[in-house]
């Protein structure tokens, strides 16, 4: 589907249908050209999500409720975007034009009007096809946003990032045998970009070299190699500091060992979203330019109870030297993570580093599939972070990082173990609390554990469902422009 954005109401009259919005209370509408007689309104409130079909001369109209004008933000925004773009496509439109009321530009802002609209209804499009034997074409081949001029650079932002979005939902929803390690690693030097984005990989002979113990470890149970994923973007001016983005990417966690239930272990292909997240940011920054020296790094391996598998009880080494005993091999996440953040501080030395991973099933416990948890070192990261998921639409809300979660994680027979002992509870504050020694010296830190919002969240019409929500990348690149 191409987006397009109209300044006029001119040539409305070419689309298929013609949807237009309209706040509680207002009546809808769609300009002179297209004559739609008034009682087809009648009854319509203008609820948010309410439509109503009527039919002009040459195409269908259909008026969809804002709601209540104290009510409007962007996520509704975003909403509407997504569920216009659906009623198009089941209407069999090949074409739809959008109106956007004047005044709803001046309540929210031009860019961020054109930035929600657009990425609503291209996310609310998103379909993952590529695996049935007969796909179904998509119908709806353009749709136009019908708003004023300024709105175009927040409407052609809203592409980008949708796009990146929907990479990052692609790479998750292919199933394990499809995407492997070397597939996801493979999937990023696709992102290189001549004089801004470069991409190393580093092979299991480089792990061993380098001494990443742990990553080794939770992958010596798979017949597939792992992999690190090393993603550098150069600002065009002068670099405002170093970040470094790290994620998780299990392309299958069977548990290994200590292996899961058979219920829903099909979920765990999921268990890269982190890294497809980190991804999917490179994706946006081929075509942003930000002030910031950004590097990407996602540990890429499977966990798998193969015969050469860790088993409960074994010792590894990580890259900086800490001696972990494995006491639970389906608490790897936070092993692989640790490895990698070791890698961060000795070859990047960041000023600040953002890890997202699908860590724990208790963060689903307590937060549920809305909302992300998010351990921050200093209040101001805290802040910028979850302001930044306001704006997107990708929550994350403060957890708990204390001492005693700290202490539990002491090993008794190595330094540390995986999994806390005694009656801790705070699973999500455990696995943070694991990755503490490993975090790079001086650099400002946050872990999201996404495990909640990486898929299987309620219908929120551009986002939901049982497919990957691609949750991550759009709100980092909202915090890497605006911090
Ligand atoms: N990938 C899982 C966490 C997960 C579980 C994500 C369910 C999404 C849905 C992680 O590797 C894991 O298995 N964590 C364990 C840790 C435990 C053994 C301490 C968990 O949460 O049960
Ligand atoms: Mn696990
Ligand atoms: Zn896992």
């Amino acid at each position: 589907m191409k987006l397009t954005h109209i300044e006029s109401h001119a040539r409305l009259d070419a689309h298929e249908l013609v949807a237009v919005l309209a706040l509680e209370g207002d009546k809808p509408d769609v300009g002179k050209e297209l004559a739609v007689r008034d009682f087809a309104w009648k009854g319509f409130l203008g609820e948010f999500r309410e439509t109503r079909s009527a039919d002009a001369a040459h195409q269908r109209v259909l008026a969809v409720g804002l709601g209540k004008a104290a009510l409007l933000d962007t996520e509704r925004l975003r909403r509407l975007g997504a569920l216009v773009a659906q009623k198009a496509e089941s209407a069999a439109a090949k074409s739809c034009a959008l109106i956007v009321p004047r005044s709803i530009v001046e309540k929210l802002g031009a860019e961020a009007v054109g930035t929600a609209l657009a990425e609503g209804a291209l996310l609310g499009s998103y379909r993952f096809e590529k695996a049935k034997s007969k796909p179904k074409p998509q119908k709806l081949e353009t749709f136009a946003i019908v708003a004023p001029k300024d709105c175009g650079p927040g409407i052609e932002k809203g592409r980008v990032l949708a796009e990146a979005c929907a990479f990052t939902r692609d790479l998750q929803n292919e199933p394990a045998n499809r995407l492997t390690p070397k597939d996801l690693a493979a999937a990023a030097k696709g992102l290189v970009k001549t004089g801004r984005i470069t991409c190393t990989v580093h092979d299991e002979k480089a792990l061993e070299k380098l001494g990443m113990g742990l990553l080794l470890g939770v992958a010596a149970g798979s017949r597939q190699p792992p992999r690190l994923v090393h993603l550098v973007y150069k600002p065009k001016g002068k670099s405002k500091g170093r970040v470094a983005l790290v994620g998780k990417g299990l392309t299958f966690d069977s548990g290994g060992i200590s292996i899961k239930p058979a219920a829903k272990m099909d979920e765990m292909r999921f268990d890269m979203s982190g890294g497809a997240a980190v991804l999917g940011v490179f994706h946006a920054l081929r075509s942003l330019d930000v002030p910031y020296e950004v590097h990407g790094l996602v540990g890429a391996t499977e966990n798998m109870p193969g015969d050469n598998a860790t088993k409960p009880g074994d010792i590894h080494v990580a890259m900086n030297g800490t001696t972990v005993e494995v006491l639970n091999t389906d608490a790897e996440g936070r092993l692989v993570l640790a490895d990698v953040l070791c890698y961060a501080g000795a070859k990047v030395k960041p000023d600040v580093v953002v890890d997202l991973a699908t860590l724990t099933g208790a963060v689903v416990t307590a937060l549920g599939h809305e909302v992300a948890g998010m351990f921050a070192s200093t209040p101001e990261l805290e802040a910028e972070l979850r302001a930044a998921g306001d704006t997107t639409g990708e929550r994350l809300w403060p957890l708990p990082l204390l001492d005693v979660h700290k202490d539990a994680m002491k090993g008794t027979f190595a330094d540390l173990k995986n999994i806390s002992g005694g009656d801790l509870g705070a699973g999500s504050s455990a696995g943070a609390a694991f990755l503490v020694p490993f975090v790079p010296e001086k650099a400002a830190w946050a872990h999201l554990d996404i495990a909640g919002v990486a898929w299987g969240g309620s219908n929120r019409d551009w986002v939901g469902g049982q497919l990957g929500s691609g949750f991550g990348t759009r709100l980092l690149v909202n915090w890497l422009e605006t911090r």
